[in-house]
């Protein structure tokens, strides 16, 4: 496991509880790159494989690339659950497909990037990502409303604030925002070659129970078990009780995006 992995001890955690991104999404990047048996896909920050296992279903191959070996596990017995028997597991960052690993993938239908792009030296990136990929084809960045600072429901107050008697470096709870992440990253593919850029955003209504906020809080890297230290147990003990007294199930309010664009025929 690298110890410098900011999901470092998050990892079972995001594979259990972080929200996959349901069917919409999947079948919306289908449609608009034409994919299917013979499509090749990258999805670059795979962490558990909440886009390659579903995304496997429609392609010939993916291939899925993190550079923290532990997600890659996780990831692999996601795959092996789904019966998707059609991914290949890398381990790797975007430091590493700018590197020689990029050419022995190419060429490339479609890249993913799901909740990871913001981690990665975007431009370079990008620019690589345009080189690999064939004609038609595209990239996609793939995010959601992080509950925990941006929602906007009373019971995620309560999560952050006790969240915040414990850390003292909590990003700020800033309520829902306009973009996934502060860059605008419509933009950032448009600068870097990628044309027809779309943003498709998929509304849903999420459930969770009181295991499910526990397991999504230590999923994030912010707030994941070796943040919390020695603390971690009785930060679950404290949260489990105020939950308990709210109730047992929340509603959360979501709201995925799909930002993509294609490289030209
Ligand atoms: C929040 S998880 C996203 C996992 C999954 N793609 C999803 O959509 O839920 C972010 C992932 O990005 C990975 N990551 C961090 N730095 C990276 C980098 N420089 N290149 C590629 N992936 C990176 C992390 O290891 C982690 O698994």
């Amino acid at each position: 496991m690298p110890s410098d992995s900011p999901f470092a001890s998050a990892e079972s955690y995001y594979a259990e509880h972080r929200p996959r991104y349901g069917d919409r999404p999947i079948l919306h990047l289908v449609d608009r790159f034409d994919l299917g048996e013979r499509s090749r896909a990258l999805d670059l920050g795979c962490g558990a494989g909440q886009i390659a296992v579903p995304l496997a279903a429609h392609v010939g191959e993916v291939v899925g690339m993190d550079p923290n070996e532990r997600m890659i596990d996780e990831a692999r017995e996601q795959a092996r659950t789904a019966g998707a028997s059609n991914v290949e597991w890398l381990v790797g960052s975007d430091a590493d497909l700018r590197g020689a690993v990029g050419e022995e993938l190419a060429p490339l239908s479609v890249t993913t990037m799901g909740r990871s792009f913001h981690w990665m030296d975007r431009g370079p990136t990008l620019d690589r990502i345009h080189d690999l990929t064939e004609p038609g084809g595209g990239v996609a960045v793939f995010g959601d409303t992080e509950w925990l600072t941006s929602g906007r429901r009373a019971w995620q107050d309560e999560v952050y604030d006790l969240a915040t008697e414990y850390l003292d470096d909590l990003p700020e709870r800033t309520g829902p925002r306009t973009e996934p992440y502060e860059n605008p990253y419509d933009e950032m593919l448009a600068d870097h070659g990628f044309e027809d850029v779309e943003v498709a955003t998929f509304e849903e209504t999420r459930e969770w129970t009181v295991d499910g906020v526990v397991g999504y809080v230590f999923s994030l890297s912010f707030c994941s078990p070796a943040t919390f230290g020695e603390q971690a147990d009785a930060f679950e003990t404290d949260l489990r009780e105020r939950l308990e007294e709210l109730g047992c199930h929340f509603e959360q309010d979501d709201e995925v995006r799909v930002i993509s664009g294609r490289k030209s025929r």
